[in-house]
């Protein structure tokens, strides 16, 4: 049976509301105005005005605007919300909404702590709705064949997977630099990323013990950022990670660093591996993605190409993976559908960015300790 909640009677649209109205809320808007059965009926951000400045740019002037989650659960029938408030509220909006019986899109990283994120994965599972963690790179076109590659066995058992990537400037601004709000700095903005691209291609391993260094020299020094006293995050972190079934993942990531790159993600199996070529993009080759096999005795070295060889050089017209998660989401509410990228599953993710932080903290090995759901 189509469960669709509150979604309204006679216009049979969803209704959405936006939980913090800064910058990430404008793509959720963009996303989702873009479709015919939608509908943003209301947004709530804790600074005054702000929600009501923000339904506004976008035209919304019958939506209404709150100075807090809890009166827009409140007073409005809502089908779900999207979380888009800076990482350390992440769980209190989400599990807020979900003890109230709406589906909830949160934003990436999944929370600050990993007991946050546990008590996140209670209440979905308490109130049978929704919890979906917002990576849309899930979408695109390159990380689904990597995925298609790797589940389909032909590399063998994976015993090895290493992050690649990296900024060689890209310091982000507000709540990203603020521990007070983001909680952590690159490792919770990129560094989610990077281990969902890694370990959702190897249906998410357990993670055991991780040993963890996290620096912030970029962010420290006013050469290259304009405000150091107030930055207290990391910028670059870097980890060993023990997964379970005897696959080693190691784990890098930059917002500053003096190389284009950190290497190559690379998944090594017992009879193939794959990667994907970070850094500079090479006009000369036709992919970003790379296969190594032997092939009757002798190394081959593949380039995976899109699947219309005529198009190799620009690759196939990639879709808006942003549209896509939102779409998906909406989908997920009107069809019944479980979670498109399920609490249960990133949870995973965040014991690991977890053990990184506490790790780097504390300058010992973690052991990880994921409490039963
Ligand atoms: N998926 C992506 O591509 C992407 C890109 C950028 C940011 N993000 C994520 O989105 C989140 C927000 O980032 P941002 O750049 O929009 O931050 P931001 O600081 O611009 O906006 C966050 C907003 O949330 C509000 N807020 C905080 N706590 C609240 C609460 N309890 N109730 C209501 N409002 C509250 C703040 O006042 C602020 O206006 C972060 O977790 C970030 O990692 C995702």
């Amino acid at each position: 049976m189509i469960d669709t909640g509150r979604c309204d009677q006679l216009t049979k649209k969803l209704r959405i509301g936006i939980i913090g109205t800064g910058g990430i809320a404008h793509a959720h808007m963009r996303a989702y105005q873009k479709f015919e059965d939608v509908s943003i009926v209301g947004g709530a951000d804790i600074i005054p005005g702000k929600a009501r400045a923000f339904l506004d740019e976008f035209g919304l002037c019958k939506a209404e605007s709150f100075e807090s989650a809890a009166a827009m659960i409140k007073n409005l029938e809502l089908d779900g919300v999207s979380v888009c408030t800076y990482n350390k509220t992440h769980a209190e909006c989400a599990i807020m909404a979900l003890e109230a019986g709406l589906h909830v899109q949160c934003e990436k990283p999944m929370s600050f702590t990993l007991a946050e994120a546990v008590d996140m994965v209670r209440a979905s599972r308490r109130s049978g709705k929704i919890l979906t963690i917002g990576f849309q790179p899930r979408y695109s076109h390159m990380r689904r064949k990597v995925d298609e590659i790797i589940a389909s066995g032909t590399l063998g058992k994976i015993y090895y997977v290493q992050s690649g990537g990296g900024r060689r400037r890209g310091i982000p601004a507000g709540s990203f630099v603020d521990a007070e709000k983001g909680g952590f700095g690159c490792l919770g903005d990129l560094g989610c990323y990077s281990i969902d691209e890694c370990l959702h291609a190897i249906k998410y391993p357990k993670p055991l013990t991780v040993s963890a260094v996290a620096t912030d020299h970029f962010g420290k020094n006013p050469q290259y950022w304009s405000d150091p006293e107030n930055f207290n995050v990391d910028d670059f972190s870097v980890a060993f990670v023990r997964l379970e079934n005897d696959i080693t993942f190691v784990f890098k990531q930059a917002w500053a660093m003096h190389a284009d790159s950190l290497g190559d993600t690379l998944w090594l199996g017992t009879k193939g591996g794959i990667k994907i070529c970070n850094g500079f993009e090479d006009p000369s080759k036709p992919s970003r993605v790379m296969c190594f096999m032997d092939v009757n005795g002798m190394q081959t070295d593949t380039y995976v190409l899109p699947s219309n060889m005529y198009d190799a050089y620009r690759g196939p017209a990639e879709i808006d993976i942003f549209a896509a998660k939102v779409r998906d989401f909406c989908d997920a509410i009107l069809e019944g559908r479980p979670a498109p990228i399920p609490g249960e599953e990133i949870l995973y993710n965040q014991a690991i960015i977890d053990g990184i932080y506490r790790s780097a903290k504390e300058k010992k090995e973690i052991v990880i300790d994921i409490p039963s759901i």
